[in-house]
């Protein structure tokens, strides 16, 4: 499975792609904006640091302001995929785009039948938001499971990027259900490395090594 960093803090995205741990990001407007920058520059010293796709969110609501948009921004860089949102002019925008080769992330889908019209119409990607979707009270997962299960019915090529990722078992969960992509909260990446008992054995690993060398040098004496 594929890993995304969802973040667009230029840092973050620095310090986990010299680990060769991701394969791209997605950004989104609320994520943009947290980082208090010029959208365009941001977008730009990503893409320059990723190799994979980088997800730039349209912020026009009408299907030909996002067709507008999604031109513009694919011009930024290479590797930019244009992010649509799940809406009747979304989908419009994506029907556009998709024949001409701009690459399309169609976003906030929760239900299976959003994010088969988002196949229909050629997105190449789609991203169901799990933990929003657990916030009230669904389950997250159950939608990944039926969009692998649909896109595989029917040979849509659309890839799933599993988003609104909270914590580390839905990485693991979608990664179980045959999910293409997860997109990982900058923060929650190291937390897929980490593990208590891993700090633990190793300090006694360290310890005993330390015992074990200490007694060598005694007996050298
Ligand atoms: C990524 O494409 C989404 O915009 C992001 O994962 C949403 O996450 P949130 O539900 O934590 O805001």
């Amino acid at each position: 499975m594929k890993i995304f960093a969802d973040t667009a803090n230029v840092e973050e995205i620095k310090k986990i792609n010299e680990m060769g741990l991701i394969d791209g990001v997605t950004t989104n407007p609320t994520l943009v904006a947290r980082e208090g920058k010029d959208w365009e520059t941001v977008e730009k010293q990503i893409c320059e640091i990723v190799d994979g796709p980088v997800s730039a969110e349209v912020t026009a609501s009408d299907s030909e302001g996002m067709i507008k948009q999604a031109r513009e921004l694919s011009g930024w860089a290479d590797n930019i995929v244009v992010k649509i949102p799940m809406t009747a002019e979304g989908l419009k925008a994506v029907n556009v785009l998709s024949k001409e080769g701009i690459k399309t992330n169609v976003t906030l889908v929760f239900s299976a039948a959003q994010g088969l019209l988002a196949a229909k119409v050629g997105a190449t990607y789609v991203s169901p938001f799990l933990g929003r979707l657990d916030d009230i009270g669904t389950s997250g997962i159950e939608l990944v499971e039926k969009l692998r299960q649909l896109f595989d019915n029917y040979g849509y090529e659309t890839e799933i990027i599993a988003a609104s990722i909270r914590h580390v078992q839905h990485v693991e969960q979608v990664a179980l259900a045959g999910c293409d992509i997860a997109t990982i909260p900058g923060k929650l990446i190291p937390k897929l490395w980490e593990h208590p008992l891993t700090d633990k054995g190793l300090a006694t690993f360290e310890k005993d090594w330390a015992e074990f060398e200490q007694l060598q040098k005694q007996k050298g004496e």
